[in-house]
């Protein structure tokens, strides 16, 4: 059976976590593919709420095996915690989460890079989550990454830990002013994780392969968004992974004839976390009521995320760059209370209109977004069940975000739990899903 990519088609936080969950009903393994615990993906499951970084939002199911694939960096301290506490919640964390021995560690010296180079950045900074994924990504790309497989074998995490620490240690003592950090230290940490990780360990492509093979259905689960890739998003203002639906592809070991639809989540609204251009950015009363009745603070780092009106250039350059065959519309209830809504049709910049992601980041972050004025419709939507029964003014917003995005809105979410999604068009995952 195909696989499902799911990514975020914002700045990230579009609400991949509760689509991931939802749309996971009828799938068998999830598996995520870049990033680390810079991510937090929230599930709400009954009254129990699961704030997830590392371990894929399919591990609310018995039935689906959570992956962490090749592409993702692993932060072990944070791995061990997030399943200590999905154990205590009475999940078996540990005997169904599977990790890749490829996918890279970050490690402590990482963590401690982000944050001096942040500082050093002063003004400039990015505001990154500063778990250390920049550093850890940078290291892979040099070829002096440490991976998970290398926390099961002694004598190579201690010779590559050698040869890494030497060279940050010249960086921390000679460029940052900081003391050395000791191997030993580090070692002792590190391979203390071994024994309690080392069942995760798993041949996940081999996995992933005979699941597809055997006509199972997989979801692939993106973490951050489109605009924060580093290859496609808003650099410099991005993370270090490639969030986008390729990205799944490289990240999670598989090949393009094996998916048949790329979801796209994306809020009603617009938001960032962290520095960067942000065209449709509100700074007065309606943007603070937006962050409000949003709940718009970071799940990771709790920071008080950025809110804009939706914007249709950003959401049609997401939809060219991932390929969407669907759009998974969250948090359409937030804007419940407006009695005007607003849509970015394109931008203006030096007299001139560009309905499309301007070429050149200059014009970007100086761009003033045109916008589309429609009525609101000002009545609590989030106990709708069928979507026919949301009020028109709502189905005409819907209506406005799928022509402007030129992508279908297949599901619409009216609230954070699992049940508060509306089926806008009946196509299913999986035959009779
Ligand atoms: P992710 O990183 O993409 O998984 O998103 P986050 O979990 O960081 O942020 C999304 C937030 O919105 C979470 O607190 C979700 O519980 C919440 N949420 C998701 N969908 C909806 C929705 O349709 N309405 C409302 N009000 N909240 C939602
Ligand atoms: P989920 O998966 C929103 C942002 C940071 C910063 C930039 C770089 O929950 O959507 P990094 O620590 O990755 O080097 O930071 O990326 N960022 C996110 N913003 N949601 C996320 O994840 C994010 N992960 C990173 O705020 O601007
Ligand atoms: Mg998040």
């Amino acid at each position: 059976m195909p696989a499902t990519i799911i990514v975020g088609a914002q700045w990230g936080d579009e609400g991949k976590g509760k689509a991931t969950d939802m749309l996971a009903d009828t799938t068998d393994l999830v598996v995520r593919y870049q990033g680390g615990n810079n991510a937090g993906h929230t599930v709400i499951v009954g009254d129990q709420v699961f704030k997830l970084h590392l371990i894929p939002s399919g591990i609310l199911y018995p039935h689906v095996t959570p992956v962490i694939a090749d592409g993702v960096v692993i932060d072990p301290k944070v791995m061990l915690e997030e399943l200590d506490g999905l154990e205590a919640r009475g999940l078996d964390a540990f005997a169904r989460v599977k990790g890749s021995g490829n996918a890279h560690l970050i490690m402590p010296y990482h963590r401690e890079l982000d944050l001096l180079i942040e500082r050093r950045l002063g003004k400039a900074n990015l505001g990154t989550t500063k778990r250390g994924i920049g550093p850890a990504y940078a290291d892979k790309a040099s070829r002096v990454g440490l991976r998970f497989q290398d926390l099961f074998d002694e004598k190579i995490f201690r010779q590559k830990l050698e040869a890494a620490l030497h060279h940050k240690n010249e960086l921390l003592t000679k460029i940052y002013n900081r003391l050395p950090m000791d191997l030993e230290e580090i070692a002792e940490e590190y391979l203390g994780y071994a024994d309690r990780l080392q069942g995760l360990l798993t041949d996940t492509t081999e996995m992933i392969h005979t699941s597809l093979e055997g006509g199972q259905h997989i979801i692939l689960e993106g973490a951050q968004g489109t605009l924060l890739d580093l290859d496609h998003g808003t650099y410099p203002f991005v993370t270090s992974s490639n969030p986008v639906a390729g990205g799944a592809l490289t990240g999670g070991g598989i090949g393009p004839r094996h998916v048949d639809r790329v979801i796209g989540i994306t809020k009603a609204y617009i938001t960032r976390v962290g520095a960067g251009p942000f065209p449709t950015e509100l700074f007065d009363e309606v943007g603070e009521r937006m962050t409000d009745i949003g709940g718009e603070y970071g799940t990771t780092t709790g920071r008080r995320r950025r809110v804009g009106w939706f914007d249709a250039v950003l959401a049609r350059y997401a939809n060219r760059v991932n390929g969407l065959t669907d759009l998974f519309l969250t948090k359409l209830d937030v804007l419940s209370e407006f009695e005007t809504l607003k849509v970015a049709t394109a931008y203006r910049y030096d007299g001139k209109v560009y309905e499309n992601f301007p070429p050149h980041q200059s014009i970007f972050h100086h761009a003033e977004p045109v916008y589309e004025e429609v009525p609101g419709w000002g009545s609590d939507i989030t106990e709708v069940e069928d979507y026919s029964d949301l009020p028109v003014e709502a189905r005409d917003f819907v209506d406005l975000l799928e022509e402007q995005a030129q992508a279908p809105v297949t599901w619409v979410s009216i609230g954070p739990k699992r049940s508060q999604t509306l089926v806008r068009r009946d196509v299913p995952l999986v035959p009779g899903g």
